[in-house]
């Protein structure tokens, strides 16, 4: 997704910015560029290209614009293939402003027709965005803050924007509603940004924007304006990762350095939050009356946070007591979900800026429903709408695959689900005990896991050339299979697909063959002895079987061609520990066969269009 930087101060602007695009590289992209302002001569200087960042860094090492004020972006095409000219930034006719946006004006056909119709303008792009840098040329009067809002008065739709003005050398301005934007705030230097990694290198205090806000800023001060251009006074916010923990930091690819850290994601997700065999989760504060008034839960989010839910569904239906229902966002909306203030609607999203899942929100909002956000991304749209929100803390996760934040939305669900029982009376308490107890040993039986990488590098090899590969599974198995499949064909492009294991001899059987691997998890007692059946089918069928299981099964390896041993734990809680040999397994396959691991094609880290 887009990506925004934007700096005014004393230094040269044209290396910060294309360093803080570098650190937005993560949110998917297809084309880049910066525009400078040459502050002498009162120009903006424009370049950008389609393809990667060091195709922009080939274009500036020939011409490079020297100024101390100017905006970057990463560009991932919605209007308008992926082109020079499609890149941003854009300007208006004249070339006295340049603007970057991320989001979506929805009535830009509309507007552009009026802009050439009627006031003569000439468009070089196909894009929406460069309707904005002829809107505010058509309303500017010598004051960019208000040419700015009135430009904003005719858009509709989703924006994040930063524009600077050939006339007002000494500003740099920007606005959102709908799309991410920070400020950050430096000594006689200040910066706007769709994301902290972009920051870091420079600033560790930041505000984040709300929608309708402008933000104003010179190299000397930084201010937010309301609707009404009254100064709002936000708090900062200090952002205390280090910067290490946006970096790389020695692994080959953030995917690997994020599968390692989750041991720690997992300590900070718990911190704090178990207390004398209580869950305790001060933002929620349920009081029973709340509790006891929700006849039914949702569930909505996408992708891998929707796989999360999966599981969350079955632990609140058992310890709440009422029924659960899990919802893809993008369908949630359009088949008029019964939704009222009896309802408990929770939105699970690493980055909380998922535009399907944040629509869902609002429609379960609108509809009375009690909402609440489980999210990693603190000051993000969703955190900022629902009515609660249970942050991951699991730390920046850059890798477009995602693997920390999965975990840290299962163990938040388990801590959610626990805790309403709890405060409901609902759940046994030796139930909840042993729940707890699991969950403060996950930080070490993951290390355990992770110390066995050569096994997976090894399986990788066996895998890497099949066509396709299918996972089985029974109860949180069968869940958890859904993300094993997902992992591997996003970052590997093998077709995948998991199935409930007992439905395989339904039809899917018949594509199993011995160039068909299969990943088995046979995890959960209760059903341990049908999966030993459903896996032996396959195997009559000469597939190769890696099979997941617990340590000391002994049976499991007679019937697959490799074992995995998951360190023992209590079932329900098994779903955290072994993806993880899930996430190496498609990690390293991934890698074998030579694909952009961070950067899977076609895909982009936040999806903020519907
Ligand atoms: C897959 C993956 C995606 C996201 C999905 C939702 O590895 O990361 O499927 O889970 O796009 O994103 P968030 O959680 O940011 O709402």
């Amino acid at each position: 997704m887009c990506g925004i930087v934007g700096y005014i101060g004393t230094k040269e602007a044209t290396p910060l910015l294309v360093d803080g695009l570098k650190k937005l590289e993560y949110r998917g992209y297809d084309s880049a560029g910066v525009a400078v302002l040459e502050q002498m001569q009162r120009r903006i200087s424009v370049v950008k290209t389609v393809g990667k960042i060091t195709n922009l860094e080939h274009k500036l090492a020939e011409c490079m614009p020297k100024g101390c004020v100017g905006i970057g972006h990463t560009r991932w095409a919605t209007h308008g293939r992926p082109s020079d000219v499609n890149s941003h930034p854009h300007q208006g006719c004249s070339a006295d402003f340049a603007v970057v946006h991320n989001g979506i004006i929805e009535n830009y056909l509309e507007l552009k027709e009026w802009l050439v119709k009627e006031r003569g303008h000439e468009f070089m792009s196909e894009t929406d965005t460069e309707v904005f840098a002829h809107l505010l040329e058509e309303f500017y009067e010598g004051d960019i803050v208000n040419a700015l809002r009135k430009t904003l008065s005719k858009v509709h739709g989703s924006y994040a924007v930063g524009v600077v003005a050939a006339q007002e050398p000494d500003k740099l301005v920007a606005a959102r509603k709908d799309s991410p934007l920070i400020v950050g705030l430096g000594e006689g230097e200040n910066f706007i940004a769709s994301d902290i990694p972009a920051l870091l290198n420079h600033t560790r205090d930041v505000w984040f924007v709300e929608d309708g806000e402008v933000v104003v800023l010179t190299k000397e001060g930084a201010a937010i304006l309301d609707k009404h251009d009254h100064e709002v006074n936000r708090g900062v916010f200090h952002v205390d990762w280090d910067a290490e923990a946006a970096e790389k930091g020695g692994f080959e690819h953030f995917m690997l350095k994020e599968i390692f850290e989750q041991p720690e994601a997992f300590q900070k997700t718990l911190s704090g939050r178990i207390q004398e065999g209580k869950v305790r989760l001060d933002e929620l504060n349920f009081t029973t009356e709340d509790v006891e008034r929700w006849e039914k839960v949702f569930i909505v989010a996408c992708g891998t946070a929707y796989h999360s839910g999966l599981i969350g569904k079955p632990l609140i239906e058992e310890f709440l007591h009422i029924p659960v229902e899990v919802d893809i966002a993008s369908e949630f909306r359009y088949r008029n979900p019964l939704l009222n203030e009896r309802t408990l609607a929770v939105f699970v999203s690493q980055s909380g800026e998922t535009a399907d899942t944040l629509a869902a929100l609002r429609e379960a909002k609108a509809k009375g429903a009690t909402t609440l956000a489980i999210t990693n991304v603190v000051g993000s749209s969703i955190a900022r709408e629902a009515d609660y929100t249970l942050f991951l803390w699991a730390g920046p996760e850059i890798a477009v695959a995602s693997t920390k934040a999965y975990t840290a939305m299962l163990i938040a669900q388990y801590l959610l689900s626990v805790y309403l029982g709890q405060v409901k009376e609902t759940i046994p308490e030796d139930k909840a005990r042993a729940i707890l107890e699991a969950l403060r040993q996950l930080p070490e039986k993951a290390k355990q896991l992770l110390a066995q990488k050569e096994l997976y590098q090894q399986l990788a090899r066996d895998i890497r050339d099949a066509q396709s590969i299918f996972f089985i599974g029974r109860g949180y198995d069968y869940n958890l299979a859904m993300e094993g499949a997902l992992k591997l064909k996003e970052i590997s492009y093998i077709h995948a697909e998991a199935y409930a294991a007992g439905e395989l001899k339904h039809g899917t059987l018949a594509l199993i063959t011995k160039e068909t691997p299969v990943i088995a998890l046979a995890l959960q007692k209760n059903t341990y002895e049908k999966t030993l059946s459903n896996i032996m089918e396959v195997t009559a069928r000469d597939a190769m079987v890696i099979g997941l299981a617990e340590e000391g099964d002994t049976e499991i390896a007679k019937w697959v061609s490799q074992a995995i041993y998951i360190p023992k734990i209590e079932d329900i809680v098994s779903p955290v520990l072994a993806v993880i040999p899930l996430q190496l397994l498609a990690y390293y396959t991934a890698v074998e066969r030579g694909c952009n691991v961070d950067q899977p094609r076609n895909l982009a880290k936040s999806v903020t269009v519907e």
